[in-house]
């Protein structure tokens, strides 16, 4: 078992610390911020994901796990150092590196010999190069430090099941006897290796997360013309899914994609293939079509509302950007919000996990219920597909609604039973 740092103590930074020291590694997670370092260190987890605060509490426990200020106290014992820090978009679209760079300079001085820093952040391709030579620069001897690209397949709301159940494990490194070293990690999780060149595996991430944008986009195109043909689609997704080469995932029709990853990671792709001086429309459509979708929610509220949103009561429903998540960084359920408060409508809004003042709105109030929501409200608009939304009670929440009117852009509810009830009924594509 091996001497482990993580740095950056976020989704995929708690993740990997704790399901590594789950699997009888040593753990020491850095972060800059001290108040989650704390709260880290008594078990107290920052972010909402099943079953990760019993493994983090496994952990501390264990003594295998533990969690600190900063990255160079994190790395000062560890034979492996992953990074796990934010790689946002940056204003011209491509991704903002700096996260990655000073950590690399922070750390550089404190590597002991024969470690090796590992990409998990998600980064351009030639990023894990361009680690190995700021590690140089600032001074750390190269020839004693492996560098290596393991990209995060994890997917929120189900980080830990995703990380130890985990499709394939990908490491990308020049030196074959660090890649099995590194691969030695998930000696545990039982997946595929796929163990290739840095390139080759900062190209798998991004690739993976730009064709399942597409395929959202697809499904979401389809859904258009389905509503302007008259089919439905879910019954035309349940037919195609049946399909094994296309699969049933990722084929639900909404509100357009979105989250921490699926927006940057499109947009630092089509910047990579720009200065690469290669063209990638596909890519480009799928980007432009999301947030065409986005606005497509914004017209069919108007239309359930007779064409103006000003003074219009809204319930909103849901503000993670998907369910089981309290996510809410480029959600697409607060893109709509904040539209249709652009547009003059006064919202109340309700989620059940996101974080309580991360989404500030004007003309927006949170509430702590359905029914607070819909109080006085003349349109209801499901905006992530949590379960209990799927099971409200609807009588009672029509009694509370000025207007039975629901817009349900996940396609949740069940519109026969609705309109049965005396509802008017606006899904996606059906
Ligand atoms: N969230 C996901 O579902 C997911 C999945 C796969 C890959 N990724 C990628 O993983 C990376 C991290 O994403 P995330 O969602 O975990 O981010 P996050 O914002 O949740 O967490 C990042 C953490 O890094 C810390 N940090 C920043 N600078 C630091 C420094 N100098 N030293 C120590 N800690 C520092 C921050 O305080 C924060 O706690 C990104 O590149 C992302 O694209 C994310």
């Amino acid at each position: 078992m091996s001497d482990v740092a993580v740095i950056g103590a976020g989704y995929v930074g708690i993740t990997t610390a704790a399901c590594l020291a789950h699997l009888g590694h040593s753990v020491v997670a850095g972060d800059i911020d001290s108040a989650r370092v704390d709260a880290l260190n008594r078990g107290e987890i920052p972010i909402h994901e099943d079953g990760l605060s019993e493994l983090v509490a496994e952990g501390l426990e264990s003594g295998r796990l533990r969690f600190v200020l900063g990255a160079s106290a994190a790395v000062a014992d560890a034979e492996f150092i992953f990074l796990c820090v934010p790689t946002p978009q940056g204003d011209d679209g491509s991704a903002d590196l700096s996260f990655i760079d000073a950590v690399v300079l922070e750390i550089a001085g404190s590597l002991r010999s024969g470690s090796v820093v590992i990409n998990k952040s998600t980064v351009p391709v030639g990023t894990t190069r361009r680690v190995q030579r700021l590690l140089g620069e600032a001074g750390g001897s190269i020839d004693e430090i492996g560098v290596a690209s393991n990209p995060e397949f994890l997917r929120e709301g189900t980080s830990v099941r995703d990380f130890l159940h985990a499709s394939r494990v990908v490491v990308g490194c020049d030196n074959s006897a660090t890649a099995v070293r590194v691969s030695e990690l998930y000696a545990g999780v039982h997946a595929p290796i796929v163990v290739t060149d840095p390139a080759s595996a900062e190209m798998i991430k991004y690739a993976s997360n730009a064709f399942l944008a597409t395929k959202i986009s697809f499904m979401n195109a389809i859904a258009n013309l389905c509503e302007a043909l008259d089919a439905d689609v879910s019954e035309v997704a349940l037919g195609m899914g049946y399909d094994t080469r296309i699969g049933f995932e990722f084929l639900q029709p909404g509100p357009g994609y979105g989250g921490s990853c699926f927006p940057k990671d499109t947009s630092a792709l089509m910047h990579a293939a720009h200065a690469a001086g290669a063209e990638f429309p596909l890519l480009q459509g799928v980007i432009d079509g999301n947030v065409a979708q986005h606005e497509r929610m914004i017209d069919k509220a108007k239309r359930l509302v007779g064409g103006d949103l000003r003074g219009v009561e809204v319930a909103i429903l849901g503000l993670a950007f998907k369910a089981n998540t309290d996510d809410v960084r480029d959600s697409p359920a607060v893109y709509v919000a904040r539209r249709l408060s652009e547009e003059g409508a006064t919202l109340r809004a309700y989620d059940p996990k996101a974080a309580a003042n991360s989404v500030l709105i004007d003309s927006m109030t949170r509430v702590d219920s359905v029914t607070e929501a819909a109080k006085g409200a003349s349109l209801m608009v499901v905006l992530t597909e949590w379960d209990e939304f799927r099971w409200l009670n609807f009588d009672e929440i029509g009694e509370a609604l000025e207007k039975r009117i629901v817009l349900d852009t996940r396609n949740i509810l069940d519109p026969v039973a609705l309109r049965r009830r005396g509802w008017i009924y606006e899904g996606v594509g059906r």
